[in-house]
């Protein structure tokens, strides 16, 4: 059974120091993944983010289904990311990245029409939990009014968790499914795990204070 690691208080959920922190996308080694990300962002139409994808078929599979949509795929193993790459359309993106510090620091305000968070690492540790009020706070900054938020996973622990983060986030209907599986959704489906799926609106009201 999951059960959330004691959350940090409101001071100290922030962002880490410099590197792998808030001021990473700083830096000289990262300007020209930033200028690339927020080249692809300059133009317009929707786009929609998948945090965390592994190994990436469905976002692949989205994204040569929908090529008006443009896709960013955010995942931390950099291997991953690179094969990912080499085999994108022009309409999908992946970014060796952690999400609570991109979306935060990189992603213009409002501009993303969709977030897809699905089956995030169930960690029983505070500093490596992805689902934090910090979190839910920088998904508000990152999509549009009314911009979309699913999620998916398969610990009821963790999805009442995030429901309790998005309190205040009005229902939405969920997305067509993709037409091609995550991993994880083809396990769950194999093994006959429950998935717990959420769908979001992004609140209309203005932003609290970070
Ligand atoms: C349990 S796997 C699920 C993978 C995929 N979404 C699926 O449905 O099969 C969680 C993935 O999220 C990645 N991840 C964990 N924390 C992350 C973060 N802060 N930012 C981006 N990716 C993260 C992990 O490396 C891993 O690939």
């Amino acid at each position: 059974m999951w059960i959330a690691p004691p959350l940090p208080s409101a001071e100290d959920d922030v962002l880490r120091g410099v590197l792998g922190g808030d001021r990473l996308y700083e830096q000289p080694a990262h300007q020209a993944q930033v200028a690339a990300l927020l080249a692809f962002l300059a133009a317009p139409g929707p786009v929609h983010l998948e945090v965390g994808v592994d190994y990436g078929g469905r976002l692949l599979a989205l994204a040569a289904a929908t090529p008006e949509t443009r896709f960013i795929g955010l995942e931390i193993k950099k291997p991953r990311v690179a094969e990912l790459s080499a085999i994108a359309p022009p309409n999908c993106r992946f970014f060796a990245a952690d999400a609570r510090v991109l979306l935060d620091r990189v992603i213009p305000a409002g501009r993303l029409d969709r977030v897809d968070v699905l089956f995030p690492t169930p960690t029983f540790e505070a500093a490596h939990l992805l689902w934090t009020p910090r979190f839910a706070r920088t998904l508000r900054q990152a999509l549009r009014e009314d911009g979309l938020l699913h999620s998916e996973t398969d610990i009821e622990g963790l999805h009442h968790h995030i429901g309790h983060l998005l309190a205040g986030w009005p229902p939405a209907p969920p997305p067509p499914p993709a037409p091609v599986p995550s991993r994880r959704q083809r396990g769950c489906a194999r093994e006959g795990w429950p998935i717990y799926t959420l769908d979001r609106r992004r609140p209309a009201a203005a932003l609290a204070p970070a």
